[in-house]
């Protein structure tokens, strides 16, 4: 089976203490840095944008995997691709010009993502794929952590699996992400799992470690 990436999702991290936070999930074997941004428009809570993420870089060398929940997102890209985002992710909902923001994302020399909601489906990027790194599918409805896991996801995941075919470009799961829930989704063929409550239960770097080993050994 494929070699599943765990990217922590640091929605569920300490605010108060994020550079720290994002040091200790580095060090408890996190391979990327999973970074949710909102705005209060496109989803129902607002997070933090491309000066704590330019804040955050120096806390960490691992790969950043920033999720923009952002309505509309293009004007932003510059701002996260200088704040050192390394993975730019838009959701297909988000905008109506996806091939025109996945250009730019590359343009400005970063991978290129699109997340789905649960309900979207995935035929929506049989004319993107060129252009596409990742695919980022949403296991809940964006917003919030902790919420419980939408099975539908597993047979989607296989579906997109499929559709991509041996085009270099990963597949990424997020929500609800757990020992258990993670799987069955490997065995669909995820490659990337983000996992918030998941990996930082616990508010300890000793604890991270357990929780990420313990998802990646499931
Ligand atoms: C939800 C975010 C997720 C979230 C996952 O909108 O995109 O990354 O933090 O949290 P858990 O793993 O707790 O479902
Ligand atoms: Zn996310």
């Amino acid at each position: 089976m494929n070699d599943i990436l765990i990217a922590p999702s640091i929605l569920s991290a300490d605010f108060a203490r994020l550079g720290e936070e994002v040091a200790a999930v580095d060090r408890a074997g996190a391979d990327w840095i999973h970074l949710d941004v909102m705005d209060g428009h496109f989803v129902p809570n607002i997070t933090f944008g491309p000066p704590i993420i330019k804040a955050l870089r120096g806390s960490s060398q691992k790969v950043f995997d920033c999720h923009l929940m952002i309505e509309p997102a293009d004007p932003f890209l510059e701002a996260f691709a200088a704040a050192g985002c390394d993975y730019i992710t838009v959701h297909q909902e988000a905008g109506p010009h996806l091939d025109r923001s996945l250009q730019a994302i590359r343009g400005l020399g970063k991978k290129a993502g699109v997340s789905l909601n649960p309900s979207t489906p995935e035929t929506t990027l049989e004319y993107v794929l060129d252009r596409l790194d990742l695919i980022l599918l949403m296991s809940v409805n964006p917003g919030f952590g902790g919420q419980a896991f939408i099975p539908a996801i597993i047979e989607k995941t296989r579906r997109v699996k499929e559709m991509i075919g041996d085009r270099d470009i990963r597949i990424e799961i997020d929500g609800g992400v757990s020992p258990e829930t993670a799987p069955a989704l490997a065995a669909a063929g995820a490659d990337v799992l983000v996992a918030g409550s998941a990996v930082f239960k616990g508010g300890s770097e000793e604890t991270y470690r357990q929780n990420i080993t313990a998802i990646r050994t499931a």
